[in-house]
């Protein structure tokens, strides 16, 4: 989610005023993927490198997140969502870390969706996280798979991204979901992302749809698969 700033800066407004633009574009974003029948959903919310913005920034971020939360919670039970967290919550501010951990049990039972806040979240951590789990249980090398470690990343028990989307004309994945992108098809939009509204979300399914997934495959290889599924 990120061009919140030059959003702001180009209106004449405070980077706060992007951020508030922002959360209301991440509610749309989520009501129109539920809608869609998309079934996980994760926002990258904070990284680990964001920690290096000015102090008040971060406290008026996490501020926002808090307030955002307690509105939107009841709605997002209604909806059948539930909530998850990517990132090592110990480090975020008491008010943040209980008002998340309160959102996410109630929301526990949501069954339509699962929507990820990836918060202090990074990528590169993340996998070294998943190493010092594996070292812990003494696995022997030959253990060692990958199906092993991705069951101690964040993202353990969901599936990889078929779509990665970034916002505001960055052509980087900011040690966001390196391990599950692996095979993800991405889409990059010069939008910022107060304005990716869900018709810019329409925009960058239909591009999405129009791609061919071969995973290392032959296009001969694909249709052979095929073929054999639907006789
Ligand atoms: C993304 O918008 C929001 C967060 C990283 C929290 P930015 O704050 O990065 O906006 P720009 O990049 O300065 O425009
Ligand atoms: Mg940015």
């Amino acid at each position: 989610m990120d061009g919140n700033g030059r959003w702001a800066t180009s209106r004449g407004l405070s980077r706060s005023d992007g951020h508030k633009a922002g959360t209301e574009a991440a509610k749309e974003f989520v009501t129109e993927c539920l809608k869609l029948g998309v079934q996980h959903v994760t926002l990258y919310t904070f990284s680990r490198e964001n920690w290096a913005r000015p102090k008040e920034e971060i406290s008026f971020l996490f501020d926002l997140l808090v307030r955002f939360m307690r509105r939107e919670m009841d709605a997002l039970i209604k909806q059948g969502i539930r909530l998850n967290i990517f990132g090592d919550l110990s480090e975020l501010p008491f008010t943040t870390r209980q008002a998340i951990k309160t959102a996410v049990s109630l929301s526990s039972g949501g069954s339509k969706m699962t929507l990820n806040l990836a918060l202090n979240y990074s990528g590169r951590d993340d996998i070294m996280r998943a190493c010092k789990a594996l070292c812990k249980k003494k696995l022997a090398p030959e253990a060692i798979t990958e199906q092993a470690l991705a069951a101690e990343l964040y993202s353990a028990g969901q599936p990889d991204p078929d779509l990665v989307i970034r916002t505001s004309g960055e052509l980087r994945l900011s040690n966001f979901l390196l391990w599950e992108s692996a095979y993800s098809e991405f889409y990059f939009t010069e939008t910022y992302w107060p304005d990716f509204d869900s018709a810019e979300l329409h925009k960058a399914l239909e591009d999405y749809a129009s791609r061919g997934r071969r995973f290392g495959k032959t296009d001969a290889q694909l249709a052979e698969a095929e073929s054999g599924k639907n006789s």
